[in-house]
């Protein structure tokens, strides 16, 4: 069983990225983790090469390898900050980016009648949405992961992890830290009956 986790905050201390790691250890799993602060990962714009090319997109950039990753991992991961009571500009270009995986004939159709949504090859996989911010706005950023991740790319949410942490550090939080190691049990529960099934 192999997680892919994304740690999606920028700062070397980011707290969301804290607790997508204490997920990800709790869940057992072998795991790849993303630091975005690491990688480049530049905007969609929108050519819809994708949409032309087999799900190929063609922007030349680091998140070339992460379709690869997101396509076999066996769970996922991901961690925004809230900001401006959203997920983060550098994790919203990777939500933009995966649209490509509509295109690689891959799963379901989404919708039978609009073939030009393609399919969703990360359907029904489970994954782990997490937002930490300082007072206000997680449940708005927690949504637009929950919209992106479920209603579009059809997985299966295995936990959420919406967190106000004011300017604390959530190494300094023990129920922030159990309710993390409670979603990342819960995801790997989710892949081993996941692969009981299939
Ligand atoms: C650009 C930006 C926008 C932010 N927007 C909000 C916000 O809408 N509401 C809020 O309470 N905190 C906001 N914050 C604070 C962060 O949500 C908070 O510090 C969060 O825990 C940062 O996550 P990190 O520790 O993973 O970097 C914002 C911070 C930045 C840098």
């Amino acid at each position: 069983m192999a997680i892919l986790a994304i740690c999606g905050g920028m700062r070397p201390d980011s707290n969301t990225n804290k607790l997508v790691r204490t997920a990800a250890a709790a869940s057992g799993c072998d795991l790849q983790t993303v630091e975005l602060a690491t990688v480049t990962i530049k905007p969609c714009t929108g050519c819809m090469h994708c949409m032309m090319n087999e799900g190929r997109c063609a922007i030349d950039d680091d998140m070339q390898p992460l379709y690869q990753q997101l396509l076999e991992a066996d769970g996922v991961i991901i961690g925004s900050p809230t900001y401006y009571m959203d997920v983060s500009g550098a994790v919203k270009c990777l939500i933009d980016r995966s649209l490509a995986l509509y295109y690689r004939g891959i799963g379901p159709i989404a919708y039978p009648d609009k073939p030009f949504l393609g399919q969703r090859p990360l359907a029904e996989k489970p994954v782990v949405l997490a937002t930490t911010v300082a007072g206000a706005g997680h449940e708005k950023a927690m949504a637009m992961l929950r919209f992106c991740m479920h209603e579009c790319h059809k997985m299966t949410i295995a936990g959420e992890i919406a967190e106000a942490v004011g300017m604390d550090d959530v190494d300094d939080m023990p129920a922030v830290l159990e309710r993390a190691e409670a979603a990342g049990k819960a995801l790997a529960g989710a892949v081993r009956a996941r692969g009981a099934s299939s």
